[in-house]
Protein backbone atom coordinates (compact mmCIF):
# COMPACT_ATOMS: atom_id res chain seq x y z
CA UNK A 1 0.00 0.00 0.00
CA UNK A 2 1.76 3.28 -0.89
CA UNK A 3 2.69 5.44 1.91
CA UNK A 4 0.80 8.77 0.67
CA UNK A 5 -2.25 6.90 0.50
CA UNK A 6 -1.61 6.66 4.11
CA UNK A 7 -0.83 9.86 4.88
CA UNK A 8 -3.49 11.54 3.35
CA UNK A 9 -5.54 9.61 6.23
CA UNK A 10 -4.19 11.78 8.61
CA UNK A 11 -5.30 14.64 7.43
CA UNK A 12 -8.69 13.40 7.47
CA UNK A 13 -10.20 15.60 10.59
CA UNK A 14 -9.76 14.14 13.90
CA UNK A 15 -12.75 15.86 15.56
CA UNK A 16 -15.58 14.61 13.10
CA UNK A 17 -18.58 14.79 15.14
CA UNK A 18 -18.72 11.61 17.49
CA UNK A 19 -20.60 9.31 15.32
CA UNK A 20 -21.38 10.76 12.08
CA UNK A 21 -19.82 8.98 9.27
CA UNK A 22 -18.24 10.53 5.59
CA UNK A 23 -17.67 9.36 2.43
CA UNK A 24 -15.33 10.90 0.72
CA UNK A 25 -14.12 11.27 -3.08
CA UNK A 26 -10.67 12.50 -3.89
CA UNK A 27 -9.86 13.14 -7.70
CA UNK A 28 -6.98 13.87 -9.42
CA UNK A 29 -6.98 15.44 -12.87
CA UNK A 30 -3.23 15.45 -14.17
CA UNK A 31 -1.62 16.07 -17.69
CA UNK A 32 1.79 15.57 -18.47
CA UNK A 33 4.67 13.11 -18.17
CA UNK A 34 3.02 10.98 -15.19
CA UNK A 35 2.51 7.38 -15.31
CA UNK A 36 -1.09 7.81 -13.74
CA UNK A 37 -4.17 8.24 -15.80
CA UNK A 38 -5.28 11.70 -16.47
CA UNK A 39 -8.58 11.38 -14.45
CA UNK A 40 -9.05 8.96 -11.09
CA UNK A 41 -9.99 8.91 -7.73
CA UNK A 42 -10.22 6.85 -5.13
CA UNK A 43 -13.51 6.42 -2.59
CA UNK A 44 -13.74 6.21 1.31
CA UNK A 45 -16.06 5.55 3.73
CA UNK A 46 -14.69 7.19 7.12
CA UNK A 47 -11.02 6.02 7.02
CA UNK A 48 -11.15 2.81 4.84
CA UNK A 49 -10.76 2.99 1.03
CA UNK A 50 -13.78 1.45 -0.86
CA UNK A 51 -13.34 1.92 -4.30
CA UNK A 52 -11.02 3.11 -7.01
CA UNK A 53 -11.69 4.75 -10.58
CA UNK A 54 -10.05 4.83 -13.55
CA UNK A 55 -10.97 7.46 -16.06
CA UNK A 56 -8.91 6.00 -18.88
CA UNK A 57 -10.59 2.73 -18.56
CA UNK A 58 -13.75 4.43 -17.15
CA UNK A 59 -13.95 1.93 -14.62
CA UNK A 60 -14.88 1.11 -10.79
CA UNK A 61 -12.63 -1.13 -8.51
CA UNK A 62 -14.17 -2.35 -5.43
CA UNK A 63 -11.48 -2.15 -2.78
CA UNK A 64 -11.55 -4.42 0.49
CA UNK A 65 -14.61 -6.43 1.09
CA UNK A 66 -15.76 -7.12 -2.34
CA UNK A 67 -18.40 -9.33 -1.97
CA UNK A 68 -21.93 -8.79 -1.89
CA UNK A 69 -21.34 -4.81 -2.36
CA UNK A 70 -22.83 -4.86 -5.75
CA UNK A 71 -26.18 -3.46 -4.87
CA UNK A 72 -24.77 0.04 -2.44
CA UNK A 73 -25.00 2.02 -5.37
CA UNK A 74 -26.39 2.51 -9.18
CA UNK A 75 -22.75 1.71 -10.98
CA UNK A 76 -24.42 3.67 -14.03
CA UNK A 77 -25.43 6.73 -12.19
CA UNK A 78 -21.48 6.42 -10.44
CA UNK A 79 -19.96 6.40 -13.78
CA UNK A 80 -21.92 9.13 -15.31
CA UNK A 81 -21.61 11.61 -12.45
CA UNK A 82 -17.62 10.35 -12.99
CA UNK A 83 -17.92 11.92 -16.52
CA UNK A 84 -19.55 14.95 -15.50
CA UNK A 85 -16.78 15.23 -12.79
CA UNK A 86 -13.76 14.80 -15.50
CA UNK A 87 -15.67 17.27 -17.93
CA UNK A 88 -15.64 19.97 -14.92
CA UNK A 89 -11.96 19.14 -14.55
CA UNK A 90 -11.31 19.81 -18.21
CA UNK A 91 -13.04 23.00 -18.16
CA UNK A 92 -11.23 23.79 -14.91
CA UNK A 93 -8.05 23.14 -16.67
CA UNK A 94 -8.57 25.24 -19.10
CA UNK A 95 -8.89 28.57 -16.60
CA UNK A 96 -6.64 27.40 -13.92
CA UNK A 97 -3.11 26.96 -16.25
CA UNK A 98 -3.91 29.81 -18.34
CA UNK A 99 -0.71 31.46 -16.67
CA UNK A 100 1.10 29.00 -16.18
CA UNK A 101 3.95 27.27 -17.95
CA UNK A 102 2.91 24.08 -19.64
CA UNK A 103 6.04 22.84 -20.21
CA UNK A 104 7.21 22.95 -16.54
CA UNK A 105 5.92 19.19 -15.78
CA UNK A 106 2.96 17.69 -14.75
CA UNK A 107 0.16 19.63 -13.59
CA UNK A 108 -2.59 18.51 -11.30
CA UNK A 109 -5.61 19.59 -10.11
CA UNK A 110 -7.66 17.42 -7.14
CA UNK A 111 -10.78 17.79 -5.65
CA UNK A 112 -12.19 16.51 -2.49
CA UNK A 113 -15.96 15.23 -2.28
CA UNK A 114 -16.92 14.42 1.16
CA UNK A 115 -20.68 14.26 2.24
CA UNK A 116 -21.71 13.62 5.86
CA UNK A 117 -23.95 11.70 7.98
CA UNK A 118 -24.81 12.62 11.24
CA UNK A 119 -25.36 9.95 13.84
CA UNK A 120 -29.01 11.29 13.89
CA UNK A 121 -29.10 9.38 10.65
CA UNK A 122 -29.58 13.26 8.77
CA UNK A 123 -27.13 14.30 6.08
CA UNK A 124 -24.36 16.77 7.65
CA UNK A 125 -22.23 18.67 5.45
CA UNK A 126 -21.53 18.32 1.86
CA UNK A 127 -17.96 20.10 0.74
CA UNK A 128 -16.37 20.24 -2.33
CA UNK A 129 -13.09 21.68 -2.17
CA UNK A 130 -10.78 22.30 -5.40
CA UNK A 131 -7.28 22.62 -5.43
CA UNK A 132 -4.66 23.71 -8.64
CA UNK A 133 -1.15 22.72 -8.24
CA UNK A 134 -1.74 21.98 -4.03
CA UNK A 135 -3.18 25.38 -3.44
CA UNK A 136 -6.76 25.48 -2.69
CA UNK A 137 -8.53 27.75 -5.39
CA UNK A 138 -12.15 27.03 -4.05
CA UNK A 139 -14.64 25.60 -2.23
CA UNK A 140 -18.51 24.70 -2.30
CA UNK A 141 -20.17 24.74 1.73
CA UNK A 142 -23.38 22.28 1.36
CA UNK A 143 -24.97 22.30 4.95
CA UNK A 144 -29.10 22.29 5.79
CA UNK A 145 -29.89 23.22 2.32
CA UNK A 146 -27.14 26.35 1.82
CA UNK A 147 -24.72 26.60 -0.07
CA UNK A 148 -21.57 29.04 0.61
CA UNK A 149 -19.10 29.77 -1.76
CA UNK A 150 -15.26 30.55 -1.34
CA UNK A 151 -12.76 31.30 -4.36
CA UNK A 152 -9.77 32.13 -5.85
CA UNK A 153 -10.14 31.64 -9.70
CA UNK A 154 -9.53 34.36 -12.11
CA UNK A 155 -13.41 34.24 -14.00
CA UNK A 156 -16.02 36.37 -14.75
CA UNK A 157 -18.75 36.72 -12.00
CA UNK A 158 -21.43 35.91 -14.77
CA UNK A 159 -19.59 32.82 -16.29
CA UNK A 160 -18.94 32.06 -12.26
CA UNK A 161 -22.41 32.10 -11.22
CA UNK A 162 -23.36 30.23 -14.48
CA UNK A 163 -21.18 27.20 -13.35
CA UNK A 164 -22.04 27.71 -9.53
CA UNK A 165 -25.57 27.91 -10.29
CA UNK A 166 -25.40 24.45 -12.12
CA UNK A 167 -23.27 22.86 -9.78
CA UNK A 168 -25.86 23.48 -7.22
CA UNK A 169 -28.57 22.09 -8.70
CA UNK A 170 -26.72 18.87 -9.07
CA UNK A 171 -25.59 18.90 -5.62
CA UNK A 172 -29.68 19.17 -4.73
CA UNK A 173 -30.78 16.60 -6.73
CA UNK A 174 -27.85 14.32 -7.58
CA UNK A 175 -24.75 14.27 -5.82
CA UNK A 176 -26.25 14.90 -2.46
CA UNK A 177 -28.65 12.05 -2.46
CA UNK A 178 -26.79 9.71 -4.13
CA UNK A 179 -23.80 10.42 -1.37
CA UNK A 180 -25.39 9.58 0.91
CA UNK A 181 -27.14 6.75 0.05
CA UNK A 182 -24.37 5.49 -1.43
CA UNK A 183 -22.58 6.30 2.07
CA UNK A 184 -25.61 4.31 3.95
CA UNK A 185 -25.36 1.49 1.99
CA UNK A 186 -21.40 1.12 2.68
CA UNK A 187 -22.35 1.64 6.35
CA UNK A 188 -24.50 -1.54 6.83
CA UNK A 189 -21.99 -3.97 4.78
CA UNK A 190 -19.08 -2.25 6.07
CA UNK A 191 -20.67 -1.90 9.70
CA UNK A 192 -18.28 -4.61 11.71
CA UNK A 193 -14.73 -2.90 9.75
CA UNK A 194 -15.89 0.81 10.38
CA UNK A 195 -16.65 -0.20 14.28
CA UNK A 196 -13.95 -2.42 14.62
CA UNK A 197 -11.94 -2.06 18.19
CA UNK A 198 -8.51 -3.49 17.86
CA UNK A 199 -6.60 -2.71 20.90
CA UNK A 200 -3.41 -0.91 21.29
CA UNK A 201 0.33 -2.65 21.87
CA UNK A 202 1.88 -0.04 24.34
CA UNK A 203 5.47 -0.82 25.36
CA UNK A 204 7.78 2.05 27.34
CA UNK A 205 11.22 2.08 25.52
CA UNK A 206 14.54 3.28 27.20
CA UNK A 207 17.24 4.05 24.65
CA UNK A 208 20.57 5.19 25.52
CA UNK A 209 21.83 8.78 24.33
CA UNK A 210 25.49 10.15 24.79
CA UNK A 211 23.87 12.27 27.53
CA UNK A 212 21.56 10.01 29.08
CA UNK A 213 18.27 8.39 28.00
CA UNK A 214 15.31 9.15 25.75
CA UNK A 215 12.06 7.35 26.97
CA UNK A 216 9.73 6.64 24.62
CA UNK A 217 5.90 5.57 25.01
CA UNK A 218 4.79 3.24 21.94
CA UNK A 219 1.19 2.29 21.36
CA UNK A 220 0.72 0.66 18.63
CA UNK A 221 -2.06 -1.80 16.16
CA UNK A 222 -5.22 0.56 17.47
CA UNK A 223 -8.07 0.99 15.85
CA UNK A 224 -9.90 3.62 15.86
CA UNK A 225 -7.53 6.23 15.60
CA UNK A 226 -8.88 8.07 18.80
CA UNK A 227 -6.37 7.77 21.90
CA UNK A 228 -4.97 9.33 24.75
CA UNK A 229 -1.58 8.77 25.99
CA UNK A 230 0.34 10.07 28.79
CA UNK A 231 3.51 9.72 30.09
CA UNK A 232 3.39 10.02 34.13
CA UNK A 233 6.50 10.66 36.66
CA UNK A 234 5.82 9.45 39.71
CA UNK A 235 2.50 9.61 38.82
CA UNK A 236 2.54 13.78 37.86
CA UNK A 237 1.79 13.99 33.81
CA UNK A 238 5.00 15.12 32.39
CA UNK A 239 4.72 19.04 30.91
CA UNK A 240 3.98 18.85 27.09
CA UNK A 241 6.79 21.12 26.37
CA UNK A 242 9.28 18.31 27.77
CA UNK A 243 7.74 15.94 25.15
CA UNK A 244 7.99 14.87 21.53
CA UNK A 245 6.53 12.91 19.23
CA UNK A 246 2.95 12.38 19.50
CA UNK A 247 1.74 12.36 15.69
CA UNK A 248 -0.47 9.68 14.84
CA UNK A 249 0.77 7.42 12.04
CA UNK A 250 -0.80 4.72 10.25
CA UNK A 251 0.32 1.24 9.99
CA UNK A 252 -0.25 -0.78 6.64
CA UNK A 253 -2.96 -2.62 8.21
CA UNK A 254 -5.81 -0.08 8.53
CA UNK A 255 -4.41 0.57 12.48
CA UNK A 256 -2.91 3.60 13.89
CA UNK A 257 0.48 4.02 15.72
CA UNK A 258 1.67 6.87 18.45
CA UNK A 259 4.67 7.80 20.26
CA UNK A 260 5.42 10.03 22.84
CA UNK A 261 8.98 10.45 24.07
CA UNK A 262 11.08 12.12 26.90
CA UNK A 263 14.84 12.84 26.95
CA UNK A 264 16.04 12.19 30.68
CA UNK A 265 19.54 12.38 32.16
CA UNK A 266 21.42 9.24 33.59
CA UNK A 267 21.30 10.20 37.16
CA UNK A 268 17.27 10.81 36.55
CA UNK A 269 15.74 7.90 39.50
CA UNK A 270 12.28 9.02 39.12
CA UNK A 271 9.44 6.13 37.98
CA UNK A 272 8.22 6.87 34.63
CA UNK A 273 4.31 5.95 33.40
CA UNK A 274 2.85 5.56 30.28
CA UNK A 275 -1.26 5.70 30.81
CA UNK A 276 -3.15 4.81 27.45
CA UNK A 277 -6.96 5.11 27.11
CA UNK A 278 -8.75 3.76 23.54
CA UNK A 279 -12.18 2.87 23.22
CA UNK A 280 -11.00 -0.49 22.87
CA UNK A 281 -10.15 -0.84 26.45
CA UNK A 282 -12.26 -0.51 29.61
CA UNK A 283 -10.00 1.08 32.00
CA UNK A 284 -6.68 2.68 31.25
CA UNK A 285 -4.16 0.91 30.58
CA UNK A 286 -0.38 1.76 32.30
CA UNK A 287 2.84 0.74 31.78
CA UNK A 288 5.62 1.26 34.00
CA UNK A 289 9.07 1.47 32.69
CA UNK A 290 11.43 -0.28 35.49
CA UNK A 291 15.29 0.11 34.27
CA UNK A 292 18.71 0.50 35.74
CA UNK A 293 20.74 3.12 34.82
CA UNK A 294 23.46 2.07 32.31
CA UNK A 295 23.63 -1.56 34.27
CA UNK A 296 26.04 -3.74 32.45
CA UNK A 297 24.66 -6.23 30.27
CA UNK A 298 24.16 -9.45 32.13
CA UNK A 299 25.00 -12.14 29.69
CA UNK A 300 26.17 -12.32 26.39
CA UNK A 301 22.83 -13.73 25.31
CA UNK A 302 20.83 -10.69 27.07
CA UNK A 303 23.85 -8.33 24.87
CA UNK A 304 23.06 -9.97 21.78
CA UNK A 305 19.43 -9.55 22.07
CA UNK A 306 19.78 -5.99 23.19
CA UNK A 307 21.87 -5.27 19.54
CA UNK A 308 19.39 -7.17 17.82
CA UNK A 309 16.44 -5.47 19.59
CA UNK A 310 18.42 -1.68 19.15
CA UNK A 311 18.94 -2.92 15.53
CA UNK A 312 15.01 -3.17 14.91
CA UNK A 313 14.55 -0.30 16.79
CA UNK A 314 16.33 2.23 14.95
CA UNK A 315 15.09 0.41 11.96
CA UNK A 316 11.59 1.44 13.07
CA UNK A 317 12.77 4.53 13.74
CA UNK A 318 14.76 5.35 10.21
CA UNK A 319 11.51 3.80 8.68
CA UNK A 320 9.03 6.61 11.25
CA UNK A 321 11.70 9.14 10.21
CA UNK A 322 11.19 8.67 6.41
CA UNK A 323 7.18 8.41 6.95
CA UNK A 324 6.90 11.33 9.02
CA UNK A 325 9.62 13.64 6.53
CA UNK A 326 7.32 12.55 3.57
CA UNK A 327 4.29 13.51 5.79
CA UNK A 328 5.85 16.58 6.06
CA UNK A 329 7.05 17.05 2.61
CA UNK A 330 3.89 16.49 1.65
CA UNK A 331 2.02 19.05 3.95
CA UNK A 332 4.59 21.49 2.79
CA UNK A 333 4.12 21.21 -0.95
CA UNK A 334 0.52 20.79 -0.47
CA UNK A 335 -0.13 17.62 -2.62
CA UNK A 336 1.99 14.76 -4.03
CA UNK A 337 1.28 12.14 -6.25
CA UNK A 338 1.97 8.32 -5.65
CA UNK A 339 4.51 6.92 -7.95
CA UNK A 340 4.48 3.10 -6.33
CA UNK A 341 1.17 2.34 -7.58
CA UNK A 342 -1.91 2.23 -10.31
CA UNK A 343 -3.53 4.21 -7.88
CA UNK A 344 -2.54 8.30 -7.94
CA UNK A 345 -3.46 9.48 -4.87
CA UNK A 346 -2.90 12.38 -3.16
CA UNK A 347 -2.76 14.28 0.27
CA UNK A 348 -5.04 17.37 0.34
CA UNK A 349 -3.58 20.67 1.72
CA UNK A 350 -5.13 21.93 4.70
CA UNK A 351 -3.94 25.48 4.32
CA UNK A 352 -6.58 28.66 4.59
CA UNK A 353 -6.65 29.72 0.87
CA UNK A 354 -4.29 33.18 0.90
CA UNK A 355 -6.94 35.07 -1.18
CA UNK A 356 -10.01 34.55 -0.79
CA UNK A 357 -13.55 36.39 -2.34
CA UNK A 358 -16.75 35.15 -1.25
CA UNK A 359 -19.70 34.85 -3.30
CA UNK A 360 -23.02 35.89 -1.86
CA UNK A 361 -25.76 33.62 -3.20
C1 LIG B 1 8.61 27.60 -19.71
O1 LIG B 1 9.54 26.83 -18.99
C2 LIG B 1 10.60 26.32 -19.81
C3 LIG B 1 11.45 25.40 -18.93
O2 LIG B 1 11.64 25.94 -17.64
C4 LIG B 1 11.41 27.48 -20.40
O3 LIG B 1 12.46 26.96 -21.21
C5 LIG B 1 10.45 28.34 -21.22
O4 LIG B 1 11.16 29.49 -21.71
C6 LIG B 1 9.26 28.78 -20.38
N1 LIG B 1 8.30 29.48 -21.25
C7 LIG B 1 7.70 30.62 -20.89
C8 LIG B 1 6.73 31.20 -21.88
O5 LIG B 1 7.92 31.18 -19.82
C1 LIG C 1 -26.36 30.14 5.24
O1 LIG C 1 -24.95 30.22 5.52
C2 LIG C 1 -24.51 31.54 5.83
C3 LIG C 1 -22.98 31.48 5.98
O2 LIG C 1 -22.60 30.43 6.81
C4 LIG C 1 -25.19 32.04 7.10
O3 LIG C 1 -24.77 33.35 7.37
C5 LIG C 1 -26.70 32.01 6.88
O4 LIG C 1 -27.37 32.38 8.06
C6 LIG C 1 -27.15 30.62 6.44
N1 LIG C 1 -28.58 30.65 6.11
C7 LIG C 1 -29.44 29.71 6.53
C8 LIG C 1 -30.84 29.89 6.04
O5 LIG C 1 -29.09 28.78 7.20
C1 LIG D 1 -7.60 37.56 -14.99
O1 LIG D 1 -8.08 37.39 -16.32
C2 LIG D 1 -8.01 38.56 -17.12
C3 LIG D 1 -8.69 38.27 -18.44
O2 LIG D 1 -8.39 36.97 -18.90
C4 LIG D 1 -6.53 38.95 -17.28
O3 LIG D 1 -6.44 40.14 -18.04
C5 LIG D 1 -5.93 39.16 -15.89
O4 LIG D 1 -4.54 39.43 -16.01
C6 LIG D 1 -6.12 37.93 -15.01
N1 LIG D 1 -5.66 38.23 -13.65
C7 LIG D 1 -4.86 37.41 -12.97
C8 LIG D 1 -4.52 37.83 -11.58
O5 LIG D 1 -4.44 36.37 -13.44
C1 LIG E 1 -17.80 -8.51 4.26
O1 LIG E 1 -19.11 -8.51 3.73
C2 LIG E 1 -19.93 -9.59 4.21
C3 LIG E 1 -21.27 -9.53 3.50
O2 LIG E 1 -21.89 -8.28 3.65
C4 LIG E 1 -20.08 -9.45 5.75
O3 LIG E 1 -20.83 -10.55 6.24
C5 LIG E 1 -18.70 -9.46 6.39
O4 LIG E 1 -18.82 -9.24 7.77
C6 LIG E 1 -17.83 -8.37 5.77
N1 LIG E 1 -16.47 -8.42 6.31
C7 LIG E 1 -15.88 -7.35 6.86
C8 LIG E 1 -14.48 -7.55 7.32
O5 LIG E 1 -16.43 -6.26 6.94
C1 LIG F 1 -9.12 11.69 25.69
O1 LIG F 1 -9.23 12.70 26.70
C2 LIG F 1 -10.28 13.63 26.47
C3 LIG F 1 -10.20 14.69 27.57
O2 LIG F 1 -10.09 14.10 28.82
C4 LIG F 1 -11.62 12.89 26.46
O3 LIG F 1 -12.67 13.80 26.21
C5 LIG F 1 -11.59 11.83 25.36
O4 LIG F 1 -12.79 11.07 25.39
C6 LIG F 1 -10.39 10.90 25.55
N1 LIG F 1 -10.30 10.00 24.40
C7 LIG F 1 -10.13 8.68 24.53
C8 LIG F 1 -10.04 7.90 23.28
O5 LIG F 1 -10.02 8.12 25.60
Amino acid sequence: MDNIFLLFLLLLPLAAPKGSHSLWVLATYIKGQTPFPEFSYVAMLDDVRIMYYNGETKTLHPRGNTTAEDDVFDSNVLLKISDYMQTSFINKWVIATTNVNKTEGAIALQRLVLCELRDNGDPGQMITRDAVRGSTTDELLYVEKNFTYQGTLNVSAPVLNMHLEFSMRRHEVLYQPFCIKTLKGYLKKRRTQINRKVKPKVRLLQRELSSGFRVSCLASGFYPRHINLTLFRDGQPVSDHEITGGDLLPNADGTYQMRKSLEISAADKHKYTCSVTHLSLDNKLDVTLEFDHGEPFKSVIASVLTVLALMLVIGAAVAIYALKRQHADSVKTGYSTASTSEESMATFRTDVNPRTQSVNL
